[in-house]
């Protein structure tokens, strides 16, 4: 996720940016660029290497005196990792400098409203729309420019923006973007998180979605979006370094899992226009996608689980056969596949050597490959037909939270854009679909309040030896993501169990006392799983269930139950998960494990 940087001060500026820099480098880059504004003048240094390439090249920021500038880790979303597209960005008449975290949504329109104008852009990226519409609206006022400017945005911003004919102000704008301020006393900061601040101060002024900020070296102000002055008490923060990095959680884990909210609302939101989901540049158009007689979707691990969660959701509203493979099975098996199939390959990474060695052997039989990546410029995006991101940010963690949950918003805006095309689907149900689609976040982020109910169920729950995870359908794919969760963090043994499967053989492991956690969110298949819970319980288990709120009678059957939002079933994966990434946290937690980096797991497995 890109990190910004910015300083106005009585003493050189480059010092504190190369030092916030490398102290956002925990956050994900792939190129970092810095400004610094000397006698209206921008010194502009980038590199596509660490931030030490930057330090080498500066001298330590001393070729590039000035005592105001902004800086920059990009985490690349809209064009390749590059010097060009690397920030700052400046307007065509160099006067405006600017550095950016979010994704421009509408930029493809301003982007072509500019060219009209006469503007030639230098880079590929979204960001670099607002240097020039700063140009465009500039009258000689720096602040009206900036405002006039973010009317004209929609998505998610953090900016700092510079000004060759403001020699001392620095202009910070934030809407859905983390930016927070530091104030001392010759100098004024902005970053994106605390990490970059808190060796130069404990003052903090936080700014909300829509403000600006005007920051000279001898002070702040605050405006709202109608531009009228606001004041703010500033906040004293403790933190170290470590603690800073992690946003104040004691875990990247679960620091992701409280980002799930917002990097699912960027992943949907920047595909939509109205109500029309957009998918820009995509070559899997209406006529090719009449052609597709199967779906094969292809990944490993938790990629693989949002797969199975596709495969539900794409027969149902496409009604086109949809199999789900393990990539490493798929790859040796001579598989069947031609330019009627399509086959969906899905990585966070974008690396996974046994993905990619199977997206090659759909692509060498004619298959069309789209892959749901998460890293822009990854070799599983270089080599497929379209890539449709996951605008996740850099996930840090081993175990995979946020990159699943918008692996999954991809699938769901996939199927529905397909079956709006096709007309495969109920109509009405499809805009109901979509409007759940939409509200999402907002209930991802209720659900996250019940983090303390959870962690109480954990810890009741002790370590035990083994346990199970049953569900049907949708239940079914996130009972096995919810299994991988709990055993590659805490070390203990889950299964996960198609609930109508158990008779088959499993139920002999139920025993007194054996967990076991049931998901119960598909409405139609509620009273079905509601006896498979009665199978276990005659036998002694101790059943922890999850279901839509409402559906009160599963409380006479279980133990303990975990109530989730009501949604259309197809969506109810997204919401489902999160107690139980959650109650894996504190199960690992509780047994002291390594909750970041489990043992012999590594997060970007590029082996076979
Ligand atoms: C589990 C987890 C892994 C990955 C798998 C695929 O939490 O993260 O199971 O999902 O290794 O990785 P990607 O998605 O990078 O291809």
């Amino acid at each position: 996720m890109c990190g910004i940087v910015g300083f106005t001060g009585t003493t050189p500026a480059a010092g504190f940016l190369l030092d916030g820099l490398e102290k956002l480098e925990y956050r994900g880059y792939d190129s970092a660029g810095i400004a610094v504004a000397e006698n209206g003048r921008f010194q502009i240094e980038k590199t596509v290497e660490r931030i030490k390439n930057l330090q080498n090249k500066t001298n330590d920021g001393g070729t590039v005196p000035g005592n105001i500038g902004i800086g920059h880790t990009r985490w690349a979303t809209h064009g390749v990792p590059s010097i060009a597209n690397a920030h700052p960005h400046v307007s065509g008449n160099e006067k405006f400098a600017v550095v950016h975290n979010g994704i421009i949504e509408n930029y493809m329109a301003l982007r072509e409203e500019l060219i009209a104008d006469g503007v030639c852009f230098a880079s590929e990226t979204d960001t670099e729309v607002i240097p020039h519409l700063l140009a465009k609206y500039d009258n000689g006022d720096f602040f009206e420019a900036v405002a006039k400017t973010v009317e004209r945005l929609e998505g998610s911003y953090a900016l700092g923006i510079l000004c060759s004919d403001a020699p001392d102000t620095l202009i910070a704008v934030r809407k859905f973007s983390p930016l927070i301020i530091g104030l001392s006393e010759n100098a004024n900061f902005i970053a994106s998180d605390v990490t970059a601040l808190v060796s130069h101060t404990k003052d903090i002024l936080y700014i909300e979605d829509g403000e600006i900020a005007v920051l000279t070296p001898s002070g702040v102000s605050l405006y709202d979006k109608n531009k009228n002055e606001i004041s703010r008490a500033t906040s004293v923060i403790n933190w170290d370094v470590e603690a800073a990095e992690k946003g104040g959680f004691n875990h990247f884990m679960m620091k992701e899992i409280n980002e799930q909210p917002n990097a699912v609302r960027q992943t949907i939101e920047s595909r939509l226009h109205g109500r029309d989901i957009v998918f820009e540049d995509m070559k899997l158009d209406e006529e090719k996608l009449k052609t597709i007689r199967r779906i094969d979707i292809i990944a490993c691990g938790s990629a693989y689980h949002a797969g199975m969660v596709g495969k539900y959701v794409f027969e149902e509203l496409l009604r086109i056969p949809t199999n789900v493979d393990l990539a490493s099975e798929y790859r040796y098996r001579n598989p069947i596949t031609d330019e009627h199939t399509l086959t969906i390959i899905i990585s966070q990474s974008g690396e996974t050597a046994d993905t990619l060695a199977a997206l090659k052997e759909a692509k060498a039989r004619g298959s069309h490959v789209l892959s749901i990546v998460n890293v822009v410029g990854s070799s599983i995006a270089k080599a497929s037909d379209d890539v449709l991101y996951t605008w996740a940010g850099p996930e840090i963690a081993v175990a995979t939270t946020k990159g699943y949950s918008t692996q999954l918003s991809v699938l769901y805006l996939l199927a529905i854009w397909g079956a709006r095309l096709l007309h495969s689907a109920d109509e009405q149900r499809l805009e109901d679909i979509f409007d759940d689609l939409c509200r999402l976040p907002e209930l991802m982020e209720q659900l996250l309040q019940n983090e303390e109910q959870i962690r109480l169920l954990a810890k009741r729950c002790g370590d035990p030896s083994s346990l199970f995870f049953i569900g049907r359908n949708i239940d079914y794919a996130v009972s096995l993501e919810a299994s991988l969760k709990l055993k590659e963090i805490s070390y203990i043994h889950s299964e996960a169990y198609a609930a109508g499967e158990l008779k088959h053989g499993t139920i002999s492991l139920i025993e007194q006392g054996r967990i076991v956690l049931a998901l119960a969110c598909n409405e139609d298949l509620f009273e079905k799983l509601l006896s498979n819970v009665k199978e276990v319980k005659a036998r002694g288990a101790y059943v922890i269930a999850c279901a839509t709120e409402g559906h009160t009678e599963i409380a006479k059957e279980a133990e303990e139950v975990l109530y989730i939002p009501k949604v259309d079933p197809l969506l109810s994966a997204s919401l489902e998960v999160i107690p139980f990434q959650i109650y894996a946290y504190y199960v690992a937690l509780y047994k002291g494990c390594d909750i970041d980096k489990p043992r012999n797991l590594a997060k970007s497995v590029t082996v076979e």
